[in-house]
């Protein structure tokens, strides 16, 4: 990770700014955090190690899902939404996953940089590879961002836990927030074929609620296309999903044998625009 990225980031323990020595990372109180060899920084506090991030087999399966384009018109969406952003903004993205929707929203700028957060250390170590324009950490989303109050220009959440409070501490005055959220109608073909997890009908109201308070509402649009997936990306798909965590790995295989390819599958999501109140 470069140097000038960990300047945006705080200690975890007593919330100074963190700088870079080597390869550790430093407060001025004297708590420090080594650099992991595959280059992300993990600033989660040892109390909350045991939680659940995603899996290796999971972001292995969305490299490969993501990397076929099939969630190329979301990814497009949000460069469109962050087309106002300036040459050496700060852009974050919460639960980034292998950080697909970062790098493409970084663009070409070369002074403009990004921070990955992700509780999964095999996410973070694929973000760590993606640009060097991004800096990818290991934190909880839940708990206190490792980020310096009005540090990001941008924030991006998609299908990624929110926590309103810090992602409004984090950004500066003026900022945006950026989310995308899954509607009923997305991938509704093998929601019931394949067992998945459904979309909360709830979801809208929920997303509402969640930010209340300290975001106002600017836009909200509607991105959706129709995929042609083969049976392979349909696999990947499914393995890359919460629902990958409860399926009978066999019993999936076999259901998707039978289905017919191309299948035609639908993407709908909601992307939402949000500023701090
Ligand atoms: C559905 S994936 C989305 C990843 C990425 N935004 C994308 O769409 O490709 C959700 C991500 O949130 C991460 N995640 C889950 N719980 C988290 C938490 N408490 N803090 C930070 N990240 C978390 C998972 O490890 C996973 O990478
Ligand atoms: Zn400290």
């Amino acid at each position: 990770m470069e140097a000038d990225l960990v300047t945006v980031l705080r200690c975890p323990v007593c919330s100074d700014a963190l700088a870079l020595t080597g390869r550790t990372a430093g407060c001025s109180q004297g708590h420090s955090y080594d650099l992991a060899k595959q280059g992300y920084l993990n600033l989660l506090p040892s109390a909350s190690s045991g939680i659940d991030g995603d899996s290796a087999a999971m972001v292995g399966a969305r490299t490969v899902f993501l990397g076929g384009g099939h969630y190329a018109p979301i990814r497009d969406a949000l460069i469109l939404a962050a087309a106002g952003l300036r040459e050496d903004d700060l852009l974050v993205e919460v639960g980034a996953g292998t950080a697909y929707y970062l790098s493409g929203v970084l663009g070409t700028a070369p002074g403009r940089r990004g921070i990955a957060l992700d509780v999964s250390r095999y996410a973070a170590r694929r973000a760590a590879k993606v640009d060097r324009r991004i800096g990818s950490v290991v934190c909880d989303a839940w708990q206190e961002l490792p980020l310096l109050d009005d540090s990001a220009q941008l924030m991006l959440n998609v299908f990624a836990p929110r926590n309103a409070a810090e992602m409004a501490r984090v950004l500066a005055p003026g900022g945006t927030l950026l989310v995308v959220t899954p509607n009923q109608e997305h991938l509704a073909e093998l929601v019931g074929v394949l067992g998945l997890v459904k979309v909360d009908q709830e979801k809208e109201r929920r997303l509402q609620e969640s930010l209340a308070g300290k975001f106002e509402q600017a836009g909200t649009e509607l991105v959706e296309s129709v995929m042609r997936l083969d049976r392979t990306a349909i696999e990947q798909l499914v393995l890359m999903t919460p629902s990958a965590r409860h399926l009978n790995h066999r019993e999936l295989a076999a259901q998707i044998a039978v289905l017919p390819e191309p299948s035609v599958v639908t993407l709908s999501v909601t992307l939402s625009t949000w500023q701090v109140a």
